[in-house]
């Protein structure tokens, strides 16, 4: 493929793929005449941009800013599970529209079926592979409620200092935050197998509900509920880029 080819691309493509909506609303948008490249209204929907990065691409004169790449937030429910397939679960990826699944979306880590909240999908291996990597230490942070004695100032210590697991792995310095006497918050930099559940477990207590609040500076949008998910938005996603050294790319 030669790069001229490479960076062709559908113009009814590249709106679905910003979420304007699915790939039948957004032909219906240009079909209306409300799309217009570089000033001139484009009414077939199979029109190419030949040069996406630098083409003024606007819906009813409000420019659009094309990526090469989708990112999404997810409030992930109980019940789903974090992969492409799975013969006995629904898949988390089976919540997000095909308009925006068509490409592979990766999701950055996993959270295991009975845990609920933030699960940030890319398109972009290279933003997911730094955001897990243990090199940039990115802060998780997660809400948990459990059974056992309450977490006391010592125990806040210990975490501070680095549980160790029953298979006597110790665990990177982690922040813990009591909310009140079976609701903690916890922030941790690592992202071992279970890993939340395996530091309480270490501490004799039982998580009984878990779920993720925050990636980096990515905070879950309170305004999704359980099963739905949106778009970064730009800040959101210069932030992520900006938090593991990688230069933000358009087209
Ligand atoms: N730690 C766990 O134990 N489970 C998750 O789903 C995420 C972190």
């Amino acid at each position: 493929m030669t790069m001229a080819e490479k960076t062709r691309l559908r113009l009814d493509r590249a709106l679905a793929q910003i979420g304007l909506g699915t790939r039948k609303e957004v032909r219906a948008l240009i079909k209306k005449g409300r799309v217009a490249v570089d000033g001139e209204i484009i009414t077939d929907h199979g029109f190419i941009l030949t040069n996406p990065g630098e083409a003024a691409v606007t819906l009813d004169d409000m420019l659009l800013t094309l990526r090469k790449h989708t990112h999404l937030m997810l409030n992930k429910p109980a019940g789903y599970v974090s992969a492409h397939k799975d013969n006995r679960f629904p898949v988390i990826l089976e919540l997000i529209a095909p308009e925006l699944r068509y490409r592979s979306l990766t999701s950055v880590g996993r959270l295991d079926r009975d845990t609920t909240g933030l699960i940030l999908m890319t398109t972009d291996g290279e933003l997911a592979h730094r955001l897990m990597s243990p090199k940039y230490q990115i802060v998780k942070t997660y809400h948990i409620i459990y059974a056992g004695r309450p977490f006391s100032e010592a125990d806040r210590e210990q975490f501070r200092l680095g549980i160790m697991l029953e298979d006597k792995t110790v665990c990177l310095p982690a922040e813990l935050e009591i909310l009140d006497e079976s609701d903690v918050l916890l922030s941790i930099k690592e992202g071992k197998y279970h890993q939340v559940k395996r530091m309480l477990e270490a501490t004799g207590r039982k998580v009984t509900y878990l779920s993720r609040l925050s990636i980096g500076e990515l905070t879950l949008d309170p305004e999704l509920d359980i099963g739905e998910y949106r778009l970064l938005t730009e800040e959101e996603i210069s932030g992520l880029y900006a938090s593991v050294k990688l230069e933000l790319e358009e087209y």
